[in-house]
């Protein structure tokens, strides 16, 4: 049985901070509470609009250095300058656009693979282990492949948002596929967006996905049970499916 790590993203607890521009709740105390209930690894997206985690944040994460940070950026000289000069174990690349409210959809690499094979380069020189965010679309894994990046983040927003079940089934089979053929390439996969306790465990039992990076429904959870205990939560369920599929 493979590895299956939980990295907490923590941008919203930046959201509640930077909507009322105060102190608090302050995003490092945020990060030892999940790291000490068993988050492997610390998520951030720094925004082109910087509308929750502030450049000061990811400074003082990067310095802190007691699990990996994953820093997720668009693909543009400024993040990629910010992550190099920072350098975070891990970055996530993702498209961005301004008037999202969440990351929407996957990077299309196929139309961008040359500046996203550019910015793999320039993230391994740093020694920074770059992954994309993908959409569960196994045509694009020759450009996938081709770009040099070791591993990939599954988009799973489709499939937790499917209203009905057969929808549901659809998109987790896409995951499935999607998952195999990148590990059978070479590539480590990982996944993430819209997981919440409920919808988790079938993504979990996939035996190719080692990593699970996820945030809003942790920190929403956190508001009636407190972070620790929504942390741990989601890290039993995570580790109940993928211990279930095994047997
Ligand atoms: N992975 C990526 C690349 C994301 O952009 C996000 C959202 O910031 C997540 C994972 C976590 O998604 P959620 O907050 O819905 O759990």
């Amino acid at each position: 049985m493979r590895e299956l790590r939980l990295g907490v993203n923590i941008d919203h607890v930046a959201t509640l901070r930077q909507a009322r521009g105060t102190t608090y709740p302050d995003v490092m105390q945020a990060a030892s509470c999940a790291f000490e209930a068993g988050a492997e690894g610390l998520t951030v997206h720094l925004r082109e609009d910087r509308r929750h985690i502030q450049d000061a944040d990811v400074v003082a994460l990067c310095k802190w250095a007691r699990c990996p940070i994953n820093l997720e950026i668009a693909v543009t000289d400024e993040m990629l300058a910010i992550a190099t000069r920072l350098k975070p174990a891990h970055s996530c690349l993702v498209p961005e656009k301004r008037q999202e409210l969440t990351t929407e959809g996957g990077l299309d690499v196929i139309a961008n693979r040359e500046r996203i094979g550019q910015a793999c380069g320039v993230l391994a020189a740093a020694g920074i282990r770059a992954s994309l965010f993908v959409d569960p679309d196994v045509e694009q894994l020759d450009a996938i492949i081709a770009t040099g990046a070791p591993a990939i983040e599954i988009h799973t927003g489709a499939y937790a948002d499917a209203q009905l079940e057969a929808e549901r089934e659809v998109q987790l089979a896409r995951i499935q596929a999607m998952a195999k053929a990148a590990d059978e390439a070479g590539l480590e996969v990982h996944g993430g967006h819209g997981l919440h306790l409920d919808n988790v465990a079938a993504i979990a039992r996939i035996p190719q996905i080692q990593e699970l990076n996820i945030g809003h429904s942790i920190v929403a959870q956190a508001i009636f049970v407190g972070l620790g205990e929504a942390v741990s939560a989601m890290r039993d369920a995570m580790q109940g499916a993928r211990r279930e599929a095994a047997d």
